[in-house]
């Protein structure tokens, strides 16, 4: 299956691929392109089953969106990249690099976990499942998606919302569904963490009450070389809620970590 992949900036310079979160897709990162396409070669696609990838049969695993990952940067000869993921593609990004943690010169988890579903949250995706097949993919997105930005991001910039909210109406309800069974089904990648040996940033939006900064501070600590930060006046899209904030933190990261050695390494 072919997936949409985009590219912004030059491909010398040092590549990051962002992976979206769910139910989104590629341009949750859009201010990170824009910000950070004259220094950096900024790549990222559409997760299978959302956005512009067709979802087929929405037979899905988490397995298979690191399978997808690898392909792309075969196919389109990445060398060596940052990765990058919020959320769900947080859980691949972590995948990835327990899979094959040497393709990838640093990692950036925005608004992640690294534990598998426990029962309380594999029902809340049957539950999710139901209520898609009963009421319809927009219902379900209508009550999911909001739920997701801080208070004030819903008050002062509620056009973010109701663009993200009409943006995920239009996928494919199979795509959407195979993405909750890809999650409930995904793998703890949690005693990994100690031999993640990249340089590691962590992003977490201090009002995130899905993947809250306690969980994420966690992570950071069993991660050697890395480094943990709160977004201010953000919940769980950070990049989209507050991408001034979360630019800035990775461009200082990028820095402090790569300028010097640049890529082709
Ligand atoms: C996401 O933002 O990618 C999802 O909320 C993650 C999840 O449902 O576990």
């Amino acid at each position: 299956m072919e997936l949409q992949v985009y590219k912004f900036g030059n491909e010398k310079h040092l590549p990051i691929v962002f992976i979206h979160g769910f139910p989104l897709e590629y341009k949750m990162w859009s201010h990170q392109f824009r910000y950070l396409q004259n220094e950096n070669h900024c790549i990222s696609y559409d997760i299978r089953g959302l956005g512009e990838s067709s979802a087929g049969d929405g037979q899905f695993t988490v397995e298979l969106f690191v399978d997808d990952l690898f392909e792309i940067l075969d196919k389109h000869e990445i060398p060596n990249p940052i990765l990058c993921g919020l959320s769900m593609g947080g859980y691949i990004a972590l995948r990835a690099m327990v899979r094959h943690q040497n393709r990838f010169r640093g990692l950036i988890l925005c608004d992640t976990r690294s534990e598998a579903d426990n029962n309380d949250a594999k029902l809340k995706r049957a539950v999710a499942i139901q209520k898609i097949n009963k009421q319809g993919l927009e219902n379900y997105i209508d009550e999911f998606i909001p739920n997701c930005f801080f208070s004030k991001t819903k008050s002062e910039k509620s056009g973010i919302i109701r663009e993200t909210v009409e943006k995920a109406k239009k996928f494919d309800p199979i795509g959407v569904k195979g993405c909750l069974l890809a999650m409930a089904g995904r793998m703890d990648c949690t005693h990994f963490l100690g031999n993640i040996v990249v340089p590691t940033l962590l992003l977490c939006g201090e009002h995130d009450t899905l993947t809250t900064p306690d969980m994420m501070e966690n992570i950071a600590h069993k991660i050697p070389n890395s480094e943990f930060t709160t977004v201010p006046n953000a919940g769980h899209l950070a990049p989209l809620e507050n991408p001034e904030y979360v630019n800035r933190s990775i461009e200082n990261f990028l820095r402090k970590n790569f300028y010097q050695s640049q890529i082709n390494q």
